[in-house]
């Protein structure tokens, strides 16, 4: 635990409240204060540092801190012992974990993310999917859950009809197609399904022939797969992450269970009959969610119940995390309610829908090409390697997606995403590839503090330590909130406080124990840096 968790809980259990720690202004204030007496002093309606000495005098912090400071109106100062921050550093030291803590209770955690169409081009949309879902993939495992990642791709559906149709119009042969090419033909068959009656008859006959089974059609399909599939691969290698093929399961993998969440959901009574469809209605919501439409087609719902149906049935999960387009809020509050009104989601099992949001061009309008389509994937990449090379083009995008709060739109300024000053994945990436400079001019890879009590007097050093005690805590916290920029704001004032004791203490010039403290402080820095980043699924190099 870092040492304002500890203290918190220990101030808590003297003023009876959460007192609130903030860090110093100064460090001749200590390292924390808190003003819990003066918001207590006006309910108890005593004065502010009357209450503030009593809470001195029953806080049991004496193995930690310092004697405390009554200050001001009734502030109260808390400076830790040098002995404590230097065994806080020590004990992440000598944790192989780097004090990321190991979860009490490992769970199952399904993560729905990435999810392309197939015979379409990934766009911006799916980039951001993928890398968000990809950092909580890396966060989840190194608290040691279990994470089953799921890559919903959209590989059914009625517009197969329409390129199936297409394809064998134009005489095409669907094997040679490359993702590029099968993207324009998607293009030209939804025109000429708006435009041509009997093409769009036809169309909708080639869904049947496809859901039957037809073996032709399913043929084409299958090309249609092998094409877009090797281009989602192709984007996930160069991205970095995780996703394989194991972890595909579209939504054609749910077809054989349609028919099975129609019959449970009637028989339940779930589900009901409303003007020939078959719908389940939820409080709260205006519309019902449509399982089987009246003419007989299920829809993407219908698909995302048998999902969690399979998700929490033969999969275990107990936590479902989902990564889209916040536009898809509404549409996974109606499934959760739906799938716990269905008993599919048990009240045990936690679901979670993380809403991203848009991709801005230069002219803070959503990003697309001069022609007005969404950019692709690749074209976004090569414009970042244009600038940099690839593990810092990568570095620059993974960050600028996932430091600013996920559900908010951002400026894809790719100038100022590859800069190596202020708060950029390249700027971090060089903050650790100094310090691993710093300690290749020193031989000082394996530090071998031992039993030694570090020496830590400056200031600036404390301040780097703290931060260093709180890196587990954090990666904890972003767990639980799914907000990754915690992560990355904590990245940042990392970089920042090695830049301060940088400034502040000389590391390869110091002697004896004070040189051995810090470079033992560079270790520590340098692996939650480089650690942070990995769990962000960013590179950091040893040398830039
Ligand atoms: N394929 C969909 C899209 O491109 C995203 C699917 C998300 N996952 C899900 N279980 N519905 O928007």
């Amino acid at each position: 635990m870092s040492y304002v968790s500890e203290l918190s809980q220990r101030f808590e259990a003297a003023a009876g409240v959460d007192p609130e720690l903030r860090p110093a202004t100064k460090p001749q204030f200590g390292h924390f204060q808190t003003s819990v007496a003066l918001r207590l002093a006006k309910s108890e309606g005593k004065p502010p540092r009357e209450v503030a000495q009593r809470i001195i005098d029953t806080v049991d912090v004496a193995d930690l801190c310092e004697p405390l400071e009554l200050a001001g109106p009734g502030f109260i100062n808390i400076r830790l012992t040098e002995k404590a921050i230097a065994d806080g550093v020590s004990a992440v030291l000598a944790d192989p974990r780097h004090g990321v803590p190991e979860a009490a209770e490992p769970q199952r955690v399904v993560i729905d993310y990435s999810a392309p169409n197939v015979a379409k081009s990934m766009h911006v949309g799916h980039l951001r999917s993928t890398i968000i879902g990809d950092a909580f993939n890396r966060i989840l495992t190194a608290l040691g859950h279990t994470v089953i990642p799921q890559n919903h791709i959209g590989d059914w559906g009625t517009q197969f009809g329409q390129l199936v149709e297409q394809i064998l119009e134009e005489g095409i042969d669907a094997g040679e197609l490359t993702l590029a090419e099968a993207d324009a033909l998607y293009k030209r068959a939804s025109a000429h399904f708006k435009a041509d009656e009997e093409f769009a008859t036809r169309a909708r006959k080639r869904v049947v022939a496809l859901q039957a089974g037809d073996e032709q059609t399913l043929q084409i399909w299958r090309q249609l797969m092998a094409v877009s599939k090797d281009s989602f691969n192709e984007a996930y290698e160069r991205l970095g992450v995780k996703l394989v093929d194991e972890d595909l399961a579209g939504e054609s993998t749910y077809n054989d269970d349609l028919p099975v969440v129609v019959a449970e959901l009637e028989q339940s009574g779930a589900a009901v009959v409303d003007d020939g469809a078959l719908c389940i209605f939820n409080e709260g919501f205006n519309a019902p969610l449509i399982i089987r439409k009246s003419d007989g087609g299920y829809g993407y719902a219908t698909t995302d119940l048998a999902a969690v149906r399979r998700r929490v049935g033969p999969l275990h999960a107990n936590r479902l995390i989902y990564v889209t387009d916040v536009r898809q809020a509404g549409h996974f509050a109606q499934v959760f309610a739906a799938a716990r009104k269905a008993d599919y989601l048990p009240e045990s099992v936690q679901a979670q829908h993380v809403g991203y949001g848009m991709v801005l061009g230069p002219d803070g309008r959503p990003y697309k090409t001069r022609e007005g389509k969404a950019l692709p994937l690749t074209a976004l990449l090569d414009s970042a390697e244009e600038q940099v090379a690839r593990p810092i083009a990568l570095a620059a995008i993974k960050y600028a997606d996932l430091s600013n709060g996920i559900n908010k739109d951002y400026v894809f300024d790719l100038v100022r995403m590859v800069a190596t000053t202020g708060d950029t994945g390249p700027y971090l990436q060089y903050a650790h590839a100094r310090i691993c400079q710093v300690l290749r001019k020193a031989e000082a890879e394996q530090i071998h503090v031992g039993d030694k009590v570090l020496e830590l007097p400056e200031p600036a050093e404390q301040a780097l330590a703290l931060l260093i005690t709180r890196f587990g805590e954090v990666v904890s916290e972003v767990a639980d909130t799914l907000q990754p920029h915690r992560l990355c704001g904590y990245l940042y004032e990392l970089a920042g406080a090695v830049a301060r004791f940088y400034e502040a203490c000389p590391v390869i010039k110091s002697e004896g124990l004070v040189r051995e403290s810090r470079l033992a402080l560079c270790v520590a820095a340098r692996d939650a840096l480089a650690e942070g980043l990995d769990m962000l699924g960013i590179e950091a190099p040893d040398r830039m």
